[in-house]
């Protein structure tokens, strides 16, 4: 496996290939990483993984300063997970100026849930996304669907500016006891860690009385969220859409439900995609 960290050594080592498989990461790689590693290797053409903690996402309060910089045992686990090049720029390299030019995502899916308490968090996603797909020049791109919003907005963005890119989704990854892996459970002290569960299973439970027949969306989310808060948990949003464009769910749609929640100073999301139609 080979490290790169300049565009001119990621094109040369690219030069010729086809069918390049793509996986973008921020680094401090965990299970759910390289099971969308594994999941890249089927397309059969080189495996590319990038590793950068894009400043453009965060915004000035959240973690950029302390999002844990591991390169060395991330590259240890991409070499094991079958990876062949490793695109570790850093910040000079991909933002040698400020970023001016930005991919503003539409508000109906950009600015709502995440992007609603992450504002611009989606315009960072995509701006950088795009920038490494035009570094990598991938034929596919695999995300996780830990991410669900950032998946769907990176469908999106492919389909509406034509890039030659399947965009192929990673299930997410989860602990025995249904914890979702995310490169921030590692901020959790062992009592939040057992507690962090929680989230999951709140989502469960909505899946379990939708089952049941209840439709009362407004009500279950309310519901999910007060178990959450009673726990001591500050929930952003519990919401259940349909999975297509996270709209408000109408007749036929498959849905997702997706919560967004803090335990002490970390922020957690999941989702659950729901075997139950309206
Ligand atoms: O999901 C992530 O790790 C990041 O949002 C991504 C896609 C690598 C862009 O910085």
């Amino acid at each position: 496996m080979r490290i790169v960290h300049t565009i001119a050594e990621l094109r040369q080592a690219l030069a010729g290939a086809t069918g390049t498989a793509f996986v973008p990461t921020m680094g401090n790689l965990h299970a759910g990483h390289l099971s969308l590693i594994e999941r890249a290797r089927k397309a059969r053409g080189p495996v590319v993984a990038s590793i950068f903690v894009n400043r453009l996402q965060f915004a000035p309060h959240e973690d950029f300063d302390t999002y844990p910089r591991t390169l060395e045992r991330d590259c240890d686990l991409l070499r094991a997970a079958g990876c062949n090049l490793v695109f570790a720029p850093n910040e000079a390299e991909l933002y040698p100026e400020p970023q001016v030019f930005k991919v503003e995502p539409p508000a109906a899916l950009a600015d709502i849930l995440e992007g609603h308490f992450r504002p611009g968090f989606f315009t960072g996603v995509c701006t950088v996304v795009l920038k490494l797909f035009n570094c990598v020049q991938p034929r596919v791109a695999v995300f996780g669907k830990k991410d669900y919003q950032q998946l769907m907005v990176i469908r999106r963005m492919v389909q509406q500016l034509a890039l030659p890119i399947d965009v192929v989704a990673g299930e997410t990854m989860r602990g025995e006891d249904g914890l979702a892996l995310s490169s921030r459970n590692g901020y959790l002290d062992a009592s939040q860690r057992l507690e962090a569960v929680a989230l999951s299973r709140e989502l469960s439970g909505v899946r379990i009385e939708l089952r049941r027949g209840r439709r009362d969306w407004s009500a279950m989310e309310e519901a999910a969220m007060q178990s959450l808060a009673v726990r001591g948990w500050q929930p952003d949003y519990v919401a259940i859409r349909r999975r297509t464009d996270l709209g408000m769910p109408t007749n036929g749609d498959a849905l997702v439900v997706l919560a967004a929640a803090r335990i002490g100073a970390t922020r957690l999301i999941d989702n659950l995609e729901l075997d139950v139609a309206v």
